[in-house]
C-alpha cells in the first residue's frame, strides 16, 4: 500500500513538473515572440511580398520596431525592412552611426523625389556574403511617421539616401540583387543553391 501510494505520488509529481515547464513555455513563447525573429535569407519567396502601411501606431508596432533594431545591430547591419523578419508592415530600422546609438525608425516611409544618380557597393542581411555595386538616385526626399505619430518631411543624400532607396525596396518586395544583370544573378542563385546543398549535406 505504501509503495503505492509512493509511486502514485511520484507520478503526480512529474506530471504537475511537466506540466509547468510546458505552461512556462507557452507562457515564454507568446510574449517572445517578437524577440526571437528571424532574418529571412534570399531566396525565400516571402520577401518578395509587398508591405501593408501601419494604420496606427501602437505598443505592438513600437515592440516590432525595438525587436528590429536588436536584430539589426546584433548582426552588425545598419538597416532592417520589417519584410525581412517576416511582418508585413511598412516598418524601416536604419543606424548609420560609428557607435550604433542613432536608430532611425520610419514609419510608412516614401520617397517623394528622386535626383541624380550614383553608384555604392551594397549588401544586405538577407543576401548574407555577397555585395554588389547599384545604381541609384544620388539625392532623394521622403516623408515617414515618427514612432510618437509625427509626420515628417527630410532630405538625404549618400549613405543615407541609398539606405532609405534599399529598405523602401524590401517593403515592395524587391531586392538589391534585382538590380544585376541576369548574369549575376543565375551566378549568385547558383552560389547559393551550391551552399544550401553542403549545408544539407553536414546536417
Ligand atoms: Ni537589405
Amino acid at each position: 500500500m505504501l509503495a503505492e501510494t509512493i509511486f502514485f505520488c511520484g507520478l503526480t509529481t512529474t506530471n504537475y513538473f511537466s506540466c509547468i515547464l510546458s505552461v512556462s513555455y507557452d507562457y515564454f513563447g507568446a510574449n517572445s515572440a517578437m524577440a526571437i525573429l528571424k532574418v529571412l535569407n534570399f531566396p525565400d519567396p516571402r520577401l518578395r511580398a509587398k508591405a501593408l502601411p501601419v494604420e496606427k501606431i501602437d505598443s505592438k508596432v513600437k515592440e516590432i520596431a525595438g525587436n528590429m533594431l536588436d536584430i539589426m545591430y546584433a548582426k552588425n547591419g545598419i538597416g532592417l525592412a520589417a519584410t525581412q523578419v517576416n511582418i508585413q508592415q511598412r516598418i524601416v530600422v536604419i543606424d548609420l552611426s560609428e557607435e550604433k546609438n542613432e536608430p532611425l525608425i520610419l514609419i510608412n516611409p516614401k520617397i517623394t523625389k528622386l535626383v541624380g544618380s550614383g553608384t555604392m557597393r551594397e549588401g544586405c542581411l538577407s543576401v548574407p556574403d555577397y555585395y554588389d555595386i547599384i545604381e541609384r538616385a544620388e539625392y532623394i526626399e521622403f516623408c515617414y511617421k515618427t514612432l510618437d505619430d509625427e509626420v515628417i518631411t527630410s532630405n538625404a543624400d549618400g549613405l543615407l539616401a541609398v539606405c532609405i532607396q534599399h529598405e523602401i525596396d524590401h517593403l515592395d518586395g524587391k531586392l538589391f540583387i534585382d538590380y544585376l544583370s541576369l548574369l549575376k544573378r543565375q551566378r549568385l542563385k547558383k552560389k547559393i543553391d551550391k551552399q544550401e546543398k553542403l549545408q544539407q549535406k553536414t546536417l
